[in-house]
C-alpha cells in the first residue's frame, strides 16, 4: 500500500517546533476549504519525521485528483493542528487512514488520540465501514502506541516497509 509513504526531502532549513502553545481545546475535524487551508499547509514537522509521511501539500494535491480521498483540518478550539486523510470508498467496507499528522508544536498533547477518536467516529457514522485500515512505517513506535492503543491489530508490513495494521469495527445489536 505505497500509497501511505512518499518521502520528502527537507529542503526548507530548519523547522520551529519548539514552541509550546495552550492546549486542552476540544478537537474536530474540518473538510479542506478556503478558511483552513492555509493553515494545513503551515503545519510543520520535526526534522526526524519529515520521512514518516508525505508533506501536506503534497497530500492535498492528490486529494485534489482522488474522489474518493477525503482530507480533513485537525481543528482544536479556533486553531488547525494537525491534518489527516482516508478513503472510506464504499464497495468493500473498508476504509483506510493514509496520512495523519499533528503538528510537532502541539504533539504529545493529546491532539493525536482525540483526532483519531473523532475520526473512527465520523468514519462509524457513514454506516458502511467494517473495517478501518492505517498504515505506518513499522519503525514509528510512536504511531504504533497510538493506533495499537485504539484497538488496532498490526497485519503485515507491505513492499515499501510500511505497517498495515487494521480495527475491526464491532457493530452493536439493539436488544429489544
Ligand atoms: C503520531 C502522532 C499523530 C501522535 O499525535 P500526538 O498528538 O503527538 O499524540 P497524543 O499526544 O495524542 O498521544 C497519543 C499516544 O501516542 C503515543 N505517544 C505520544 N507521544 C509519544 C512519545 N513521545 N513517545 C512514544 N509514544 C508517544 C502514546 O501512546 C500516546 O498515548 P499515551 O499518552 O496514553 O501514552 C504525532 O506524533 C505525529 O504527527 N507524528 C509524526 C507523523 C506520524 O508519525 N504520523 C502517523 C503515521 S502516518
Amino acid at each position: 500500500m505505497a500509497r501511505g509513504r512518499q518521502s520528502r526531502l527537507h529542503e526548507q532549513g530548519g523547522t520551529n517546533c519548539a514552541g509550546k502553545e495552550a492546549s486542552g481545546s476540544e478537537i474536530r475535524l474540518e473538510p479542506i476549504q478556503a478558511s483552513n487551508k492555509k493553515a494545513v499547509l503551515a503545519l510543520e514537522l520535526a526534522e526526524d519525521q519529515q520521512d514518516l509521511l508525505a508533506d501536506n501539500a503534497s497530500s492535498l494535491k492528490e486529494a485534489a485528483g482522488d474522489d474518493d480521498a477525503r482530507p480533513r483540518a485537525v481543528v482544536a478550539g479556533d486553531r488547525v493542528v494537525g491534518f489527516l486523510m482516508y478513503d472510506a470508498s464504499v464497495n468493500d467496507g473498508e476504509a483506510l487512514i493514509y496520512r495523519f499528522m499533528i503538528d510537532c508544536r502541539n504533539q504529545g498533547r493529546g491532539y493525536g488520540r482525540a483526532a483519531l477518536s473523532a475520526l473512527l467516529k465520523e468514519i462509524g457514522a457513514l454506516g458502511h465501514v467494517r473495517d478501518v485500515l492505517v498504515c505506518y512505517m513499522s519503525e514509528n513506535e510512536r504511531a504504533r502506541r497510538l493506533y495499537q492503543s485504539a484497538g488496532f491489530v498490526d497485519e503485515r508490513a507491505d513492499a515499501d516497509g510500511e505497517m498495515i495494521a487494521r480495527l475491526r469495527f464491532v457493530r452493536q445489536t439493539r436488544r429489544p
